[in-house]
């Protein structure tokens, strides 16, 4: 039977409906690869905080924004989707794609989860970073387990028209409110959003150029946030294709409002340090930045980081199996079983892909067949171990997620 509780870092919680955490996620809580002196996330990170340090000084010269890396993954429900306004039934809240622990608690899904207990403390310019938890499938440039860095800055009226002529002609908000339209929310002044615009998209195109250098190719999509408005993702061209590494916006103002900070505006963006470090170090698969091996790790060790290529180690073969099975009548989704792949087969899993899906004609019931990848990062994997491994992954599925192989 299954233990009643959930323990992570000492803490005890109780198990319900809603828990989808697995032991293996739970083993990752606490490693804060971020923290760890000459790690690439940690590298990455450093840089992005030096750059943000360096470019808002204090008139004494210190620097405006603090850093926040120690925050615990675990935060309530209501930090990580209420607190940003995401919708009572937004699809982000799926159980299939969360890290639940109880209906109270989960392992954050994004660093915005901070974004208002810090403004609600009294900061106005700050970064979170830390590790963030969504179930996904598993290949080369997703992992369940990932690093965020947010940031938001905020502006009183005079701070954000310091560089304006007769700055006393300009407000941050309407007297009266005017319509939501794409370029702004109802409360803020056409000037106020566009000048938030314009110091956003400076900030973090200076930052890109800074990571990657001037001839860095980015553009800017419009997108959607609860929390932003408008917002915008930044995409950067790595290797032949467009790779998302960042989502941001004007910070909604109830936010702000809620959080004790109505009388100043803001803007707020989210990064994936992952991304970013393969696009800078040339890392091809995101599974390495787990990695214990010193062949990964001394590649970053007291060098010049600007120099730093990654030199991959030999690549060795892969051993594809596939699996096929008929799926419960309910209460299944592909990444329960995504999950347990993981959890059976550790780090040998490269991937796993769904490739057919059928329904029988007469009975109605549901075919899943998937196709799991097996590599090591450290050598040639045997046949056999990987068939046993195949095998236990198969009657672990039937007896937790009620499968019939076929
Ligand atoms: N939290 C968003 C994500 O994870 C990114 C974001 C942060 C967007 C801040 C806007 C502002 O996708």
């Amino acid at each position: 039977p299954q233990n009643p509780q959930v323990t992570i870092q000492g803490r005890t919680f109780a198990r319900d409906d809603f828990t989808t955490v697995t032991p293996k996620i739970i083993s990752r809580v606490g490693t804060n690869l971020h923290n760890q002196p000459n790690h690439p996330l940690c590298i990455i990170k450093e840089k992005i905080r030096d750059h943000f340090y360096r470019s808002f000084l204090n008139r004494r010269g210190n620097p405006l924004f603090s850093i926040y890396d120690h925050l615990s993954p675990v935060v309530t429900v209501q930090q990580n989707f209420d607190s940003v306004f995401v919708p009572k039934d937004h699809i982000s809240r799926k159980k299939g794609d969360n890290y639940y622990i109880n209906e109270e608690f989960m392992l954050r899904a994004h660093t915005s989860a901070h974004q208002h207990e810090l403004v609600n403390a009294g900061l106005d310019a700050f970064l979170v970073v830390g590790d963030v938890y969504r179930r996904d499938e598993i290949d080369t440039s997703h992992y369940p387990v990932f690093h965020q860095m947010e940031g938001v800055k905020l502006f009183t009226h005079h701070e954000l028209f310091a560089k304006c002529n007769n700055a006393t002609n300009l407000s941050l908000f309407e007297t009266g409110s005017t319509a939501r339209t794409p370029d702004k929310q109802e409360t803020h002044t056409m000037e106020a959003a566009k000048l938030l615009e314009f110091e956003l998209k400076s900030i973090i195109t200076s930052m890109a150029e800074l990571l990657f250098g001037k001839d860095i190719q980015c553009r800017w999509i419009e997108a959607e946030f609860p929390f932003t408005h408008p917002s915008w993702e930044l995409e950067i061209f790595f290797q032949g294709e467009w790779l998302e590494v960042l989502g941001c916006g004007i910070m909604e103002q109830k936010l702000l409002q809620s959080a004790g900070a109505g009388t100043s505006v803001g803007y707020a963006f989210g990064l994936g340090l992952e991304r970013l470090a393969m696009i800078l170090f040339d890392i091809p698969d995101i599974r390495l930045f787990w990695s214990t091996d010193n062949r990964f790790l001394a590649q970053f060790r007291d060098q010049d980081t600007n120099q730093v290529k990654f030199k991959p180690f030999s690549k060795y073969p892969p051993v594809i199996q596939d699996m096929s099975f008929w799926c419960p009548e309910s209460d299944y989704e592909s990444n329960d079983f995504y999950d347990l792949v993981r959890n059976v087969g550790g780090e040998l899993v490269e991937q796993v892909a769904m490739i057919d899906e059928f329904t029988h004609p007469k009975t109605h019931r549901k075919s899943h067949c998937y196709r799991i990848t097996y590599r090591s990062m450290e050598r040639t994997l045997v046949r056999e171990e990987v068939i046993q491994i195949h095998a236990l992954i198969r009657e672990t599925a039937e007896r937790e997620l009620r499968v019939e192989a076929r």
